[in-house]
């Protein structure tokens, strides 16, 4: 059995609304598991269950083998960090973090050593005297991680504990959360819906969508291998090529048909461009017009105009010289391994 369970999970708001529809989650000991998906989609309700601020309507929740729906909320053993820091102005460092402490009557000394390796373990060992108002947003979520870390909590909750800091320390921070939980070895459920934070941080990414789960897996497998036409285009850009002729002479081009298949797509990173006429390798081809050239250093972004519709590709180190001008023509070359299918109930068909 699973170190968390989570089975079969409703959470209804008022007469109908269901926040969650039946949600089935596992999660491993020392696991880095995380909840991503779009506003609204029930990632804080999950979150909020689990730690037992709210109740499910039905479904049950297990810790360690125990049914943890019977637990008050505050004998569960639960750390949790949230997107607002949520720390006491006027307490110290080294006072917030004891701060969990207090109510569970620990002696002085043993406050002193967990403060002590807590704030070490975020890096704050030489901040322990400062108060909040001196120190960076980064460095009070640091306090924020430190005082969920302290009560040794059985499993870590955190909330997009990074959404208010700014980009360059959100990934900073990220690898820090990353690095930090591996080495406390607490299975961490946290939550997002910044794609990229999730595949960065993840042992496993759970993706949810109005309720439900679409799809759990490894990052490389939510990215590479994306199960529903959601996943497919939460995770990552995703071209939609519009059915019709020049869809279908692609498809016989490649040989493919796949029975029930009704939309087909490609990453951008997965198609090429040639000049027309030019080399194809064994790709399928598709006449456009570029519309838009984008240099972004490492890679461009190069918008074609098609008559299966606008085609993004992406060019990896596209140097000094590899420039597009809008109006050139030229050929999309769409290798068959490129291609994702997905049926009209947008679940995905072949590998
Ligand atoms: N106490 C409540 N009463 C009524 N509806 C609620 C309540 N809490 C949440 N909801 C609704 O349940 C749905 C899921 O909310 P939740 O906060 O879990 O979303 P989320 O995935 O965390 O979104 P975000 O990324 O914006 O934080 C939303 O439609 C929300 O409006
Ligand atoms: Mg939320």
């Amino acid at each position: 059995m699973s170190y968390l369970t989570v089975s079969n999970a409703m959470k209804r708001f008022g007469p109908e609304f269901m926040a969650l529809n039946g949600v089935s989650v596992a999660v491993e000991r020392g696991e880095f598991f995380t909840l991503l998906g779009p506003s609204g989609c029930g990632k804080t309700t999950l979150l909020r269950s689990i730690a037992g601020f709210n109740d499910l309507t039905s479904g049950d929740i297990t810790l360690d083998g125990a049914n943890l729906r019977i637990v008050p909320p505050h004998q569960r053993d639960i750390g949790m960090v949230f997107q607002d820091y949520a720390v006491f102005p006027h307490l110290s460092v080294f006072e917030n973090v004891a701060f969990g402490l207090k109510p569970r009557k620990v002696p002085a000394a043993e406050i002193k050593t967990r403060v002590t390796q807590a704030l070490d373990a975020v890096r704050l060992g030489a901040m322990a005297d400062r108060l909040p108002a001196a120190m960076s947003g980064g460095q009070q979520q640091r306090i924020g991680l430190a005082r969920a870390m302290v009560i040794k909590p059985r499993l870590l909750l955190m909330d997009e504990p990074l959404s208010n800091l700014d980009a360059k320390l959100r990934i900073e921070l990220r690898e820090e959360i990353r690095d930090i939980q591996k080495q406390v070895d607490i299975a961490t459920i946290y939550v997002t819906h910044d794609q990229e934070e999730a595949l960065a941080i993840s042992d496993r990414i759970c993706v949810m969508n109005a309720g439900r789960i679409e799809q759990v897996g490894t990052p490389p497998e939510i990215y590479g291998d994306p199960q529903t036409r959601f996943v497919a285009e939460f995770v990552g850009t995703l071209n939609t090529f519009a059915p019709g002729a020049a869809l279908d002479a692609m498809l016989s081009q490649l040989g493919l048909s796949l029975p029930g298949a009704t939309v087909w797509t490609a990453r951008p990173e997965r198609l090429g461009l040639a000049a027309r006429g030019g080399d194809t390798g064994g790709a399928a081809t598709l006449e456009g017009t570029i519309a838009k050239f984008t240099y972004l250093g490492r890679e461009a972004h190069v918008q074609v105009e098609t008559p299966a519709g606008l085609v993004v590709v992406q060019i990896a180190n596209p140097g000094m010289t590899l420039t597009h001008q809008p109006g050139e023509q030229v050929s999309v070359l769409v290798p068959r391994e490129a291609l994702m299918a997905f049926g009209a109930d947008n679940i995905r068909i072949g590998g």
